[in-house]
Parts: C-alpha cells; structure tokens; sequence
C-alpha cells in the first residue's frame, strides 16, 4: 500500500503536529507527512517540522487576506496531499474549502464531543462538575466540530485540577489518539470489511437485496430470498489477485475487454468469475468514485432483478 500523503496544518505549538510526524517514522505507518503549514508564518510547530526536515509553507492569512485559502490550495497540491489533519488549527475552514476536500479532512478536538464544541472546553468541564473529560478526533464538515467521530479518549478529571493542569493530561491523551486514528482512518480504502459495509449501505437503496454469500466471499441478491439472484459480489484477494473488487454484471466480455483495456488502474477480469460475465471492479484504491460504483450497482441490481421490479424502477425513472 502506498503511504498516504497528509499535511498537518497548524497555528500555534504543535505538539500533536510532532506526535502525527515521529508515529510517521515507524517504517509500518500508514501514512507520511508531506507538509507542515498554517496561518501564522511564526507558529512554534513550523520551526519544529523544519528541525525535522518535513516541508514547510509559511503561510500569512493576515498578509494574505481572502488570497489565504488559495494560498493554501495551492500549497496542498504542490505536495500532492491526500489528506489533511488539523492539529491545533484555530481557523474556521470555509465552507468550499472543506467541500473540496469532502472527507480527507480531520481534526482533533479537547472534549469527548459533542460535549463542549468551541474553546474553553477544559474549563468548562470543570466548571460543570464533570468526573471526565477527554479528546475527539473527527471528519471535518462544515459545521464546527461535528463530524463522524473516528475516535476518542477518555481522561479523568482529578479534584484540584485547573484547566491548565487538566489541558495538560489531556494533551498526552491526545498525543496517543491522533496518530493511531489518523493511521486507522488512511487505511480504510484498503480494508475489505470497510469496502464491504460502504458496498452495504450502497447496495441497500434498491429493493428487494438481501446478502449471500459465493463460494465464501460476501455478496447481494435480488428478489425472493430462495430464488434471489446475485448481482454484487467482493472478491477479496482472490486466488491472489491484487484487488480487493467489486463483481459487478456487465453486458458480455467485449464490453468488460473494452474497459478493461481503457481503464486498467479500474477494471479487471476476475479469476473464474469473468468467464460467467462477471465484472471485476478494483476498490482497494485511493481515487475510488463511489458514484460509478453505485452507478455500476444499479446497473447490475436491474439486469438480474425479476422483470417486476425493474419495470418498477423503469416507471419510477419516468417521473
Ligand atoms: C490541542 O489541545 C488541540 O486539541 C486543540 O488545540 C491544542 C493544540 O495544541 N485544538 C482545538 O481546540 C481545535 N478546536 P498543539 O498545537 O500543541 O497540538
């Protein structure tokens, strides 16, 4: 598996900027950190990725004003990045901006969210009388400390702590946290029971599916749960192919040797499979575009449906 490429953007100290980046030199990390940048050019964490020798942009969003976030587009993709972690970034991303990067964003937040969105969140955990208190990694969406949680870590609050003693702790807690689901996160496209849940809930919009299994790998059927057929299988590392793939139906084999020769980065013949007009589809990439995928599904659901229900889906389209 290729390491991932990840830009860590920062605006102060950068403790957890230096956690992400020494976990990166475990030879099996999942992940490497291609640039260290920011929105303040004096930020402590710069001066550290440089010690370190990670590439660093010096990024002023004041000099820089509304230019600040192309700036920083440009930056993200001279390092060619596929994915960014904020680690004490304390600008709200614009909304266009976190769209563009839909899911390749994370941060790491000081509070066992949704408890205590915002700042001051030690402080408040202790003013509230909590027994805990902890730290969040989460995708970003637009909306301010919202998205899926990837993962959290609980920190206890001891009596006598003040939001410096408590920040403290917390900080270790997060140093721990950040690079092990940043690490997890990165890897998902290649783990073959993530492929299959995502395969799952894509598969779950057309009527009538229900799971079975082919020779052992997971699979989709439509219809009648005895005589439902199958229209989506995963093939995961079959008979030691390299894909983690998707068997979809395609029209015969000189539609599949037509894409196959097009977009081998994509298609494949699948071992045994192709032969019965099977599809294979490579999932366990990077650039996986989940709407070929779904629109691959929905091709595949209607060539083996019950003409009852593709008729449905026919009439449906109409409208
Ligand atoms: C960390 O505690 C991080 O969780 C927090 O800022 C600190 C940065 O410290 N982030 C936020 O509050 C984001 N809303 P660091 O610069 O030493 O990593």
């Amino acid at each position: 598996m290729d390491r991932a490429r990840v830009a860590i953007l920062v605006s102060g100290r950068g403790s957890n900027m230096a956690a992400l980046l020494y976990a990166a030199r475990a030879t099996d990390c999942p992940y490497e950190v291609a640039l260290v940048t920011g929105d303040k050019p004096d930020a402590a964490g710069l001066a550290v990725a440089e010690a370190e020798k990670v590439p660093v942009k010096r990024l002023d969003s004041k000099a820089l004003g509304k230019g600040y976030w192309e700036a920083l587009q440009s930056a993200l993709e001279a390092a060619a990045v596929d994915f960014i972690a904020l680690a004490g970034f304390m600008k709200i991303l614009p909304a266009d901006f976190v769209a563009r990067w839909s899911g390749q964003i994370v941060n790491i937040h000081p509070s066992l969210l949704p408890k205590y969105k915002g700042l001051h969140t030690h402080q408040t955990a202790i003013d509230n009388g909590d027994a805990k208190t902890g730290a969040t990694v989460h995708v970003v969406t637009p909306e301010v400390d919202s998205g899926e949680i990837l993962g959290q870590v609980e920190v206890a609050i001891m009596p006598g702590d003040n939001a410096e003693s408590l920040e403290a702790r917390v900080l270790i807690a997060e140093h721990q946290l950040y690079p092990k689901i940043l690490a997890e996160y990165v890897s998902r496209p290649f783990d073959a029971r993530w492929i299959e849940a995502k395969i799952d809930s894509l598969a779950g919009g057309f009527a009538e599916v229900g799971r079975k299994t082919s020779h052992g790998s997971p699979g989709w059927s439509v219809g009648a749960e005895k005589s439902g057929k199958l229209f989506a299988i995963i093939a995961d590392r079959h008979h030691g192919e390299d894909a983690v793939g998707l068997l979809v139906k395609a029209s015969g084999p000189d539609e599949m040797a037509g894409l196959i020769e097009a977009q081998p980065d994509v298609y494949y013949w699948p071992k045994y499979y192709g032969a019965s007009g099977w599809l294979g589809i490579k999932l366990n990439r990077r650039d996986v575009d989940w709407d070929q995928v779904a629109d691959w599904l929905e091709r595949s659901w209607r060539a083996c449906a019950p003409k009852r229900l593709a008729r449905m889906m026919d009439i449906a389209d109409e409208f």
